[in-house]
């Protein structure tokens, strides 16, 4: 299976923090916010990336990410030129996904703790597989509706008057067909390639499986200055508490094996003296190594 991260958009209630930075660039406490959808993808697991964002914004993603091989995965960017919907990431990244399975992930979407995707990933066997997260605010998010048997029966946008608690995170697997999908799709009246458009396509051929995220399992978004700072603080209180770090990519790609030690240990050694290289310096040595949980 291959992998997306959409880090286009256009930031703008963050504003004026995106007025020359990227939403997806701004520190979600000691990392780029990026680099927790990328750990989740690559502790997933999946070694071949796509990253999209905006003309203005790809090269800082250039430059903060490379080619990805530092840590034995790729990573290929494209551009998205104008913001016209989460689903336009399956028509720019056609070519990258060919033939292949693939994971869409939103690059302000943090995950922490649960095992829910990387065995979403192990059970998908084609169709669909997306997830549902209850919150407290489901009018935010695509809702998706169960019945009394837990199978899903419906999926609405942004609802006024949802039918359920339980929205539907950034993070989504499709098999190729989504691309042929994408490219019938209409644009919305709010002028976007709706993913819930998509997701409702596999719900009527009865191809969407839904998993439910477990209590425990953490799904915040920040693209608020709210729910940035809430991010950054959660963020800051697991790592404090555990001493481990969250949204580690250099990690997640030891753990996985797309690295050998003595090139992680190479890696560290490049770095700057700073509290993310000690990080590293002892995962490398044995001693942050706590067994690798998802992100
Ligand atoms: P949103 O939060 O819906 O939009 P945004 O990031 O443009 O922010 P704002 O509403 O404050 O202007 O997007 C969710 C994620 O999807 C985010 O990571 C950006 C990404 N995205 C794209 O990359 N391209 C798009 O066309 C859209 C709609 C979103």
């Amino acid at each position: 299976m291959k992998g997306i991260v959409l880090a286009g958009g256009a930031g703008s209630r963050l504003y004026p923090l995106t007025q020359v930075a990227s939403k997806q660039l701004q520190p979600v406490y000691d990392k780029p916010m990026v680099y927790y959808p990328l750990t989740v993808l690559i502790a997933a697991g999946i070694s071949q990336i796509c990253l999209i964002s905006t003309p203005n914004d790809l090269p800082r993603f250039q430059q903060l990410l490379g080619d990805g091989s530092q840590w034995g995965i790729s990573i290929e960017y494209r551009e998205q030129a104008r913001p016209e919907g989460i689903a336009q990431a399956f028509l720019i990244a056609e070519s990258f996904i060919g033939n292949d399975s693939v994971a869409l992930i939103l690059g302000d979407n943090i995950f922490l703790g649960g095992d829910a995707f990387p065995r979403a990933i192990a059970d998908f066997s084609g169709g669909a597989s997306i997830f549902a997260y209850h919150v407290n605010d489901p009018q935010r998010y695509g809702v998706v509706e169960f019945d009394a048997q837990g199978q899903a029966v419906s999926l609405e946008e942004k609802p006024v008057q949802p039918r359920s608690n339980f929205a539907v995170p950034g993070v989504y697997l499709y098999d190729h067909q989504v691309v042929e999908i994408a490219r019938k799709l209409k644009p919305s009246a709010r002028g976007e390639l709706e993913i819930t458009d998509i997701n409702k396509d596999y719900l009527h051929r009865g191809k969407l499986r839904v998993n439910r995220m477990s209590r425990g399992s953490v799904w915040l978004d920040s693209g608020t200055s709210s729910s940035l700072h809430d991010a950054s603080s959660y963020v800051q209180t697991i790592e404090k508490r555990q001493g481990v770090k969250l949204g580690c990519p250099e990690e997640a790609a030891l753990h996985r094996g797309f690295i050998s030690q003595t090139d992680f240990e190479k890696l560290v050694e490049g770095l700057p003296e700073c509290e993310y290289r000690d990080y590293l310096s002892s995962v490398a040595t044995g001693v942050g190594r706590v067994g690798f949980i998802s992100a």
